[in-house]
């Protein structure tokens, strides 16, 4: 027995050697494998980036690229084929390439049903869903996009007291509020303090909102996981559920901090529904947050999933949403206050949009805060920050629209997996195998001259005065277009069915965001834009870069 333990011991090197000298053996073969794969794509199919080399040698070439270079390839692409109605391939090294096709076939694009074509299998590989969300796999979506259409967006009116509270208590715990010096902050850390506390005051309230360490974990949640999924996606399929767990330890660290704020809470809920099968002796309210939301959804379902209602499975989704709903915030929020900052109209454009606010919130700003210095009291009467009073700030609106045009954060528009068993022929006739992806690039018709004029430019209101959408509906008279109005030509939370769920929750923050900036605080002129970084698809704002501000007098 003792010996069997001991050579099992002794053992234990060994394999590991064997293991450290065969796993990058099988990454290298594997990765010189996809580097000369055709992917089964017809060769009717131009790929880009090929130079001037064909066959083989082009492909790997091609792929090298995408690592490198790929918004070179990308703009190759659009002007070579896309321009000319033309389908060409795009090389993507990590997770394999992209049928791209031209804008004109949008329509057959949104057309496909999803047995034929899946977005959501897209963002699932993007982001190695089956593996960086840990328990939210045990069911079929782990985001939940059903809860932000049925729960979210419909009670986000009834919370806007509270982001306008929360707003104001963080901006000025995280920007200050001297009105004589100017502070220099950096940008993406306190925003991302700030949209943690409002994202987290409407999904699980007081005093969770405010609790530092669990803010953290939130926060931090794979919020690297990109490059998870990047590292992860090296790796053949047989080997991910080994590998994976060695990406996903931070993630997991994190997760659990979270779930320790979270658990109790859950049960306490789950345990009260079990009380609450009697009939109920006036239930007076019940509570208003994430917890309780999915509860409610779980048991609204003709045939009740039990996953559905195990508590990891709830606390995970919730770290799934919030991941979802913080970065994408922060990040657009980050990005627009650079270009805000760099544009060369960045004192008038600022002032104007205090004005604009200053307006809509009207009389209760300027009259109700001058009464006294003390901060907590000279929050404006908070309900002015409703939702009839942000659909009227359609200059912050456009500013944040114009900055999502121009810098979002993921090169794709829309992206869709074939599904069909037998694969799927396109408009001109192509046949293409289950797997690959096909969709168009949403920033090269962003940043093209012909639908935008001028369009490397930040043109803060862009859209509030073109009322086509600059580019978008060709003539008429209509309705202006909004930060969330999507179209074949403003993808920045993707366009048609699967267009994100969380943009109506998403812009009411970010105008809230905006609004208290340019109402309360200046920013300083920048000469020049810190630039973004690409990672493969996804485009980081600037990180660790900072802005100097001063709180505006009265
Ligand atoms: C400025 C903020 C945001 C931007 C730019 C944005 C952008 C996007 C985009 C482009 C997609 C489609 C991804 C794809 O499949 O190709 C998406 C999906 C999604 N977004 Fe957002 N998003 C934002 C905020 C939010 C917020 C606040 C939430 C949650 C409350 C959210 C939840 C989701 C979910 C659940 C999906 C997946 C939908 C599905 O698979 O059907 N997003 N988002
Ligand atoms: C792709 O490569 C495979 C094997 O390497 C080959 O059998 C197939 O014919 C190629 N397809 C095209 C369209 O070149
Ligand atoms: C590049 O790599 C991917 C995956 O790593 C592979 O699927 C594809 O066939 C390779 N070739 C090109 C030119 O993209
Ligand atoms: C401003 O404050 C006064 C008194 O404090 C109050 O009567 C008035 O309604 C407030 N104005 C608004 C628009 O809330
Ligand atoms: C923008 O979206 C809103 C809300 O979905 C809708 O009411 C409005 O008509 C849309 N505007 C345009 C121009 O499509």
């Amino acid at each position: 027995m003792a010996a069997l333990q001991w050579t099992a011991l002794s053992a234990a090197p060994t394999v590991l050697l064997a293991l450290a000298i065969i796993m990058p053996i099988i990454m290298v073969v594997n990765l010189t494998r996809r580097l000369f794969s055709n992917a089964s794509l017809p060769n009717s199919l131009p790929w880009v980036g090929t130079g001037h080399y064909t066959g083989i040698r082009g492909r790997a070439k091609a792929n090298l690229s995408s690592v490198l270079n790929l918004r070179g390839l990308l703009d190759e692409g659009y002007t070579k084929y896309s321009k000319n109605g033309q389908t060409y391939v795009l090389p993507y090294f990590i997770n394999g390439p992209q049928v791209i096709l031209p804008m004109s076939q949008i329509g057959w694009l949104l057309e496909q049903p999803d047995d034929v074509l899946s977005q959501e299998q897209v963002n699932r590989q993007f982001l190695q869903a089956d593996y960086t969300f840990l328990h939210a796999n045990l069911v079929n979506d782990p985001v939940h996009p059903e809860i932000i259409h049925h729960q979210l967006t419909k009670k986000i009116n009834s919370f806007a007291d509270d982001i306008a509270d929360e707003m104001r208590a963080s901006l000025e715990d995280n920007w200050g509020t001297d009105t004589e010096a100017w502070r220099e902050v950096d940008v993406y850390d306190t925003m991302r303090d700030v949209t943690t506390r409002l994202s987290t005051r409407v999904f699980m309230g007081l005093p969770l909102c405010r609790n530092r360490r669990f803010l953290t974990a939130c926060s931090s949640f794979i919020r690297q996981v990109v490059l998870a999924a990047a590292a992860i996606s090296l790796f053949p399929e047989v080997l991910k559920p080994v590998v994976a767990p060695v990406f996903t330890l931070y993630d997991y660290i994190q997760y659990r901090r979270c779930s320790t704020y979270l658990m109790p809470i859950i049960r306490e809920r789950l345990d009260r529904l079990r009380d609450t099968d009697k009939p109920t002796l006036g239930e007076s309210k019940s509570p208003n947050d994430y917890v309780q939301w999915a509860i409610d959804h779980a048991l609204a379902k003709p045939v009740v999933n039990p996953m559905e209602l195990d508590p990891r499975v709830i606390a995970c989704r919730f770290s799934v949403l919030s991941f979802a709903a913080i970065q994408s915030s922060v990040i657009t929020l980050t990005n627009t206050l650079f270009d805000l900052a760099a544009s060369p109209m960045c004192t008038a454009t600022l002032s104007q949009l205090h004005d604009e606010v200053a307006r809509e919130i009207g009389a209760a700003s300027t009259s109700n805060t001058t009464t006294t210095t003390s901060t907590t009291t000279t929050t404006p009467s908070s309900s002015t920050w409703s939702k009839p009073t942000l659909s009227r700030l359609t200059h912050t609106d456009s500013a944040l629209r114009e900055s999502l045009r121009l810098n979002g954060f993921i090169e794709r528009g829309i992206m869709k997996m074939v599904v069909a068993p037998g694969g799927v022929t396109l408009p001109d006739g192509s046949h293409i195998p289950r797997g690959t992806k096909v969709g168009v690039s949403g920033y090269c018709v962003h940043h093209d001259d012909d639908v935008y004029t001028d369009a490397l430019r930040y043109d803060a209101f862009r859209f509030a005065r073109d009322s086509t959408g600059g580019g978008g509906g060709g003539g008429g008279k209509k309705p202006p277009w909004g930060l969330v109005n999507t179209s074949e030509t403003f993808m920045g939370f993707s366009h048609g069915l699967h267009a994100c769920p969380g943009r109506f929750f998403a812009a009411n923050q970010l105008k809230t965001a905006l609004g208290h900036i340019a109402l309360l605080y200046e920013i300083e002129p920048i000469p020049e834009r810190p630039v973004n970084k690409w990672f493969f698809g996804h485009i980081a704002p600037p990180l660790g870069e900072k802005l100097r501000i001063r709180r505006r007098k009265s």
